[in-house]
């Protein structure tokens, strides 16, 4: 195993944790930006180790069509290529062409998906994907899983989770860089309590270095949502790290860090950031606003972000949509915001007073958004 986990303080079920990974050591909860081809649009590498960031997303499928996993292999790895000196994790590629794919048609074989560079249909087994993950050289390495939308039901709920199942024994044989990379398996099963009880006890038996919960965020309501992190969180071990993937809003974030979880990753803060959206206490702020065109203060006057120590919202509404400058400074406070959050996490389960932040978090959230 290439990491460490060790719980440094809890409440309830929530944990604080220190993660070493071989290229850094992280605090969780933690919230993990995600950039698809080998950079997180618009920010520079010293810019998001100034806002704290530790770990980032990339995603296999994205780099392995361009510039390719040969050649960042041969360029010692994707971490020194793009100049990121602290952890990274790779997503295996399957959801993302399912996701972004309409085509994708997945056997027992892999995935196969028409390749978006000449059209010409490509398979990704599980073998594929871990060499290519092994190329990229990240810290953590992610098991092809066979996904589909929670909102479905029948039968191939369930043999989505038993293929991820048998695809989990193939990747642990592809994977050869053990001592280097750590491999995580991910829980599948849908909203059946039944599925996702057998997909965690399968997985936990091949005893790998951390846990990955799957398949949500899909459009199922948070009550469902929240039960599967629940059930999962319940039944996973203790010393090693969970993370739930594609998530997420940052109420879901203190939501599941309350049930136990430590990982999260999604497109949503440097996204809607382009679509001149910033994340508050209050909920969000959008800077396309008219009442912004006149408004004199930072986008929150509390963060202690770069952007809300020098620009007001005035100038961003000016920028937003007709300038990249505009979506850079709102992506860089809403990453800010995002690991500001893991970090109030952290502390406040550390310094045990997690029920206090969680009511403060909830209570700003209530205020405005009403
Ligand atoms: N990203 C968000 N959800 C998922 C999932 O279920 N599987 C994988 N591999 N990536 C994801
Ligand atoms: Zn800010």
């Amino acid at each position: 195993m290439a990491l460490r986990f060790e719980v440094l303080g809890r409440f309830n079920r929530a944990r604080a944790a220190r993660l070493t990974l071989p290229h850094f050591v992280c605090q969780t909860p933690l919230f993990m930006p995600v950039g698809t081809q080998g950079t997180i649009k618009g920010l520079t590498t010293n810019q998001l180790e100034e806002i704290g960031c530790q770990i980032i997303l990339g995603n296999t499928y994205h780099l392995a069509l361009r510039p390719t996993s040969e050649l960042i292999d041969e360029l010692g790895g994707l971490p020194k290529f793009m100049n990121w000196p602290r952890a990274m994790l790779t997503d295996s590629g399957g959801f993302q062409m399912v996701s972004l794919l309409h085509l994708a048609d997945i056997t027992e074989k892999g995935v196969t998906f028409q390749s978006p560079v000449d059209g010409k249909p490509m398979l990704l087994t599980p073998e594929e994907s871990i060499q290519i993950q092994n190329r990229i050289g990240a810290d953590i390495i992610m098991a092809l899983d066979d996904v589909v939308k929670t909102t479905i039901t029948g039968p191939r709920i369930e043999e989505a989770m038993y293929r991820t199942l048998r695809w989990i024994d193939r990747c642990i044989a592809a994977h050869k860089k053990p001592n280097e990379q750590n491999l995580f398996g991910i829980v599948q099963g849908g909203l059946d309590p039944v599925l996702r009880d057998i997909c965690v006890r399968g997985l936990v038996e091949r005893n790998l270095p951390g846990y990955a919960i799957g398949g949500l965020a899909g459009g199922e309501d948070k009550d469902s949502f929240w039960r599967v992190v629940a059930q999962c969180t319940a039944l996973l071990p203790e010393d090693k790290p969970r993370y739930v993937m594609g998530v997420g809003y940052p109420l879901d974030i203190v939501v599941c860090s309350a049930l136990g979880a430590d990982l999260y990753d999604c497109v949503y803060p440097t996204r809607t950031a382009r679509f001149g959206t910033a994340l508050i206490p209050e909920g969000v702020l959008k800077l396309k606003h008219k009442a912004m065109a006149e408004d004199t203060r930072p986008i929150d006057p509390m963060c202690a972000c770069m952007v809300c120590k020098n620009y007001t919202r005035a100038y961003i509404h000016c920028l937003v949509t007709k300038d990249a400058m505009g979506s850079q400074l709102l992506s860089y406070h809403n990453l800010h915001y995002m690991l500001q959050l893991s970090r109030d996490l952290h502390s406040s389960i550390i310094e045990e007073r997690f029920p206090d932040f969680v009511r403060g978090f909830l209570q700003n959230m209530a205020n405005v958004q009403k």
